[in-house]
């Protein structure tokens, strides 16, 4: 008997700088699905910037939202969600999104993060006097969640547009799989 979950959304993770929401936004209108962006999502719900919650009412609260908003998208279909950087690191958040979407995850180094990043302000945990080790930190603490994905792709020497091809065939792929 086949207990795979049915594939009905692709959920994008990695670290900030990866590329989800531009690959996401490509991926969803090749295919025709809904894009969503849970950091937009929290904006337009919370009625300010990412930053100034983090400032106002701190990290948790962030990741309050997080939470909320992925237990939601149970019952979503044929979207595909791009997700902040750190929402797959609350365990709960990665097993709900397994249970319908092929979650894959979109890497690069801290060098090349760092490259696409700098000259930004909107990302909280990068506004460090040193970014570049912050990103080297939390990347290696982050990782052994980001490699629960199902597909991992790395982004570094490809365009917006190679990464978002390789999304779409590793979906199609898992769905002929059965899922
Ligand atoms: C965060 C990444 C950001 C945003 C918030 C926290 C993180 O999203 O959710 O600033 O913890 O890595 P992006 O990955 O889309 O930049």
């Amino acid at each position: 008997m086949n207990t795979a979950p049915r594939l009905h959304n692709i959920a994008l993770i990695g670290f900030m700088g990866t590329g989800k929401s531009s690959v996401g936004q490509l991926v969803a209108s090749h295919l025709r699905f809904s894009f969503f962006d849970t950091d937009h999502d929290i904006e337009a719900r919370a009625g300010k910037r990412i930053t100034e919650i983090f400032a106002q009412e701190g990290e948790v609260a962030f990741r309050q939202w997080e939470e909320r908003i992925v237990a939601e998208l149970v019952s979503r279909t044929r979207t595909v969600i791009a997700t902040g950087g750190g929402l797959p690191t609350h365990e709960q958040n990665l097993t709900s999104l397994k249970t319908h979407s092929l979650v894959v995850c979109l890497w690069a180094s801290p060098e090349k993060i760092w490259e696409r990043v700098r000259g930004q302000s909107h990302r909280p945990l990068l506004n460090d006097s040193d970014p570049l080790a912050k990103i080297r930190r939390l990347l290696e603490t982050r990782e052994p969640y980001y490699r629960q994905a199902d597909v991992l792709i790395n982004t570094e020497m490809r365009s917006v547009r190679e990464v978002a091809q390789q999304v779409i065939h590793q979906f199609q792929m898992a769905r002929s799989a059965g899922g």
